[in-house]
């Protein structure tokens, strides 16, 4: 049996992680704000698949938190063997001083608390050699999006760092996926204001069911897949952002290079 860390499993994408990871029997650490959501899961999960999911009440944009969430896994001796950095929200609008804190937040959030735990589970899961690591980007990661600025900048970063990453971890049993959704019917769209974009809005169902986004990122990472876009229409999205062809290519490419310059 393996453990795997969710991020941000109080409901979306990363609830119906933690049930795709309890049903293919592994026990998930599910860490969101909400703690009743958490144990509603952790109930569902125990009577569906008769696992016990550990809930963990954290507030992962405020600083330190990373730090804090492994250091309580250390204390209670879980071995994180697949971690999915899930957690994160956006916000729709025109870039604005009032926002600045909700930014900084976001920033935190999407970026920093997302680095922390990947620079301290990776350490851990590199010393064992074996792990997998799954990052939430989007589709919103290909392109910077105006008025949607903050978060697309924060998605580019959570892409860029998983493929970097990918290449620099090859052959150490470290595998490093970056998970890039469009719309997803979740309660994103609401939390971002944008539910009446054609993005959210176009056939009127909220995008993609978030059952569906899982089984793809579970798929793909358990693959060790580097970059797992979810939906034909959005890997063409993907494709002519004009980084696909290059996105491989490139990095595999500077890789080879690097490694001649970096020791152990
Ligand atoms: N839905 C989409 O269209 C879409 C598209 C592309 C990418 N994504 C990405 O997919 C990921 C999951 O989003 P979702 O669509 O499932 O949205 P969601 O339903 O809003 O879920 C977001 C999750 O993150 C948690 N979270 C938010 N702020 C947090 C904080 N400060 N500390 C700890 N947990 C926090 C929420 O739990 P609490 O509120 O209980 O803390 C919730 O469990 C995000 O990274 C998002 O950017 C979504």
């Amino acid at each position: 049996m393996k453990t795997a860390l969710i991020t941000g499993a109080s409901g979306g994408i990363g609830k119906e992680l933690a049930l795709i990871f309890a049903k293919n029997g592994h026990i998930p650490v599910i860490v969101a704000r909400n703690i009743d959501k958490l144990d509603q899961l952790s109930a569902e999960i125990e009577e569906k698949f008769k696992i016990s999911a550990l809930a963990l009440k954290f507030d992962l944009s405020q600083p330190g938190a990373a730090q804090k969430l492994f250091d309580e896994l250390k204390e209670r001796k879980i071995q994180i063997d697949f971690l999915v950095n899930n957690a994160g929200f956006g916000d729709f609008g025109k870039f604005s001083i009032e926002k600045m804190d909700k930014y900084t937040n976001m920033i935190n959030l999407n970026i920093t608390t997302l680095t922390e735990l990947t620079t301290l589970f990776a350490d851990d899961m590199k010393k064992r050699g074996f792990g997998k690591i799954m990052n939430v980007a989007s589709t919103a990661s290909f392109q910077p999006l105006p008025y949607f600025s903050v978060y697309s900048a924060t998605k580019a970063y959570v892409l860029s760092l998983t493929e970097a990453l990918y290449f620099e971890f090859k052959g150490s049993g470290v595998s490093f996926s970056a998970l890039c959704p469009g719309p997803t019917n979740t309660n994103f769209s609401r939390a971002a204001d944008m539910e009446k974009t054609p993005l959210f809005d176009e056939k009127g169902d909220g995008g993609m069911a978030a059952k569906e986004v899982a089984e793809i990122g579970y798929e793909g990472m358990m693959k060790g897949k580097m970059t797992i876009v979810t939906g034909f229409k959005n890997k063409i999205n993907a494709y002519f952002s004009g980084k696909m062809p290059n996105r491989k290519i490139i990095p595999s490419m500077m890789a080879k290079n690097f490694e001649k310059n970096i020791g152990e």
